[in-house]
C-alpha cells in the first residue's frame, strides 16, 4: 500500500497548478483505499507479484476519486473524509474538471499495462459507474423504487469497482476463468454490501467517526434500503411519513424517520441484507487457493458489517 500512495503522488503531477492543488486536496485526506486493497489482495492470492498491480491499484483509486469528486457536486455534499468537500473549498467547476482530469490520467496509467484485457474491464467499470450514477438521479424523489431498482443502482455505481479491482488480480496472475470469476463474484458481493452498509450509516452512523454527513441522502430524496423496507414494514402512518420524506427530500423530520426506520426492524433487515451479501463474497473467496491473502480476503467481508467509517 506504501507503494501504491508512491506511485499515486507521482502520478497526481501536472504542469496546471489547480489540478494538483484539488487533487492533493481529496486524496491527501485519506480514505480507506479499499479498491487498491481488494486489487493487491487478489494479486496475492493469485500469485501476481509485477510492479502492474501498484500501478493499477493507484488506477482504481484515481477512477474512485474521481467518481467521489463528482459524486459530491452532483449530491451537494458538504463533508468528505472528514474535511469540507473539494467542491465547498474549490467550488463545482474545479471539482468536476479535476474529476475529469483524474478519469483521463487512469486511462493514461492503465496503457502501462499494454493489456486490452485490462482496458476492457476499466472501461467497462467506469461505464457502468456513470449509468449507476444516471439511473440514481432519475429514481430520485421516487418512493416507489423496490429492493430490485436499489440493487442496480449499487450494483452500478459501487460494485462494479470493487468487481474490476478484484477481477484485476486474476487477469494480472492470467488464472483460469473459474477463478477470475470467483474474484469478480467477491468484488461484487463485496461491494454491494459496502454500500448498503454505507446505506445504513447515513442513518444510524456517527457524522465525526465517518467524516460526511448524516441524512444527505433523504435530504436528496434518495429511497435507499432502510427506507424502502421501513415502508413494507411500518404501519400506514409510518409509510406515508418516510414517503412524504423522499417525494419532498425535508430533513426537517430526519429524527422521526430514524425512529421508524430503527422501530420497524428495517435497519436491523438492511443490515442482515449486508450480511447476506458478505457471505456470498465469502463463499466466492473460499474457491480461490488456501493462503494468507484468501483469508485477508475472508476477514475483510466478515468485518465489513461491522464499519463504523
Ligand atoms: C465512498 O467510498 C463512496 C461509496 C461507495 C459509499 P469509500 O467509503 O470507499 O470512500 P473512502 O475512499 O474510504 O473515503
Ligand atoms: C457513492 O455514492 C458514490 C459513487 C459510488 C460514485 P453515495 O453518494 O451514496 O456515497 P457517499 O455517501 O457520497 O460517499
Ligand atoms: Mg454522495
Ligand atoms: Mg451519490
Amino acid at each position: 500500500m506504501a507503494e501504491v500512495d508512491r506511485v499515486i503522488a507521482q502520478r497526481l503531477d501536472s504542469g496546471v497548478p489547480l489540478v494538483g492543488e484539488v487533487a492533493r486536496y481529496i486524496i491527501s485526506a485519506g480514505g480507506k483505499r479499499l479498491r487498491p486493497v481488494l486489487l493487491l489482495l487478489s494479486c496475492g492470492a493469485l500469485g501476481y507479484a509485477g510492479v502492474q498491480k501498484y500501478n493499477l491499484a493507484a488506477v482504481v483509486e484515481f477512477i474512485h476519486t474521481a467518481t467521489l469528486l463528482h459524486d459530491d457536486v452532483v449530491d451537494e455534499s458538504t463533508l468528505r473524509r472528514g474535511r469540507p468537500t473539494a467542491n465547498e473549498s474549490f467550488g463545482n467547476p474545479a471539482s468536476v474538471l479535476v474529476g475529469d482530469f483524474l478519469y483521463s490520467r487512469a486511462f493514461q496509467m492503465m496503457m502501462d499495462a499494454n493489456s486490452m484485457r485490462v482496458m476492457q474491464i476499466l472501461a467497462d467499470a467506469t461505464n457502468v459507474i456513470a449509468e449507476g450514477e444516471v439511473l440514481q438521479l432519475m429514481n430520485m424523489h421516487d418512493a416507489s423504487l423496490d429492493e430490485e431498482g436499489y440493487l442496480r443502482v449499487i450494483r452500478s455505481k459501487t460494485a462494479k469497482l470493487f468487481e474490476a479491482s478484484a477481477r484485476l488480480g486474476a487477469v494480472l496472475a492470467e488464472s483460469p476463468s473459474a477463478i477470475e470469476i470467483a474474484c469478480a463474484d467477491y468484488g461484487q458481493a463485496l461491494g454491494t454490501a459496502f454500500q448498503v452498509i454505507d446505506d445504513v450509516l447515513d442513518y444510524d452512523g456517527n457524522s465525526t467517526e465517518m467524516g460526511k454527513n448524516l441524512g444527505d441522502d433523504l435530504r436528496e430524496g434518495k429511497a435507499t434500503l432502510p427506507l424502502i423496507l421501513a415502508m413494507q414494514r411500518g404501519n400506514a402512518a409510518q409509510r406515508q411519513t418516510v414517503r412524504e420524506a423522499i417525494e419532498t427530500g425535508n430533513v426537517d423530520r430526519l429524527s422521526e424517520i430514524v425512529s421508524i426506520v430503527r422501530e420497524t426492524g428495517a435497519l436491523e433487515a438492511t443490515r442482515n441484507a449486508a450480511a447476506n451479501e458478505a457471505q456470498r463474497a465469502i463463499d466466492a473467496a473460499m474457491q480461490l487457493p488456501d493462503n494468507a491473502y484468501r483469508q485477508a480476503m475472508v476477514v475483510l467481508a466478515s468485518q465489513l458489517l461491522n464499519r463504523r467509517t
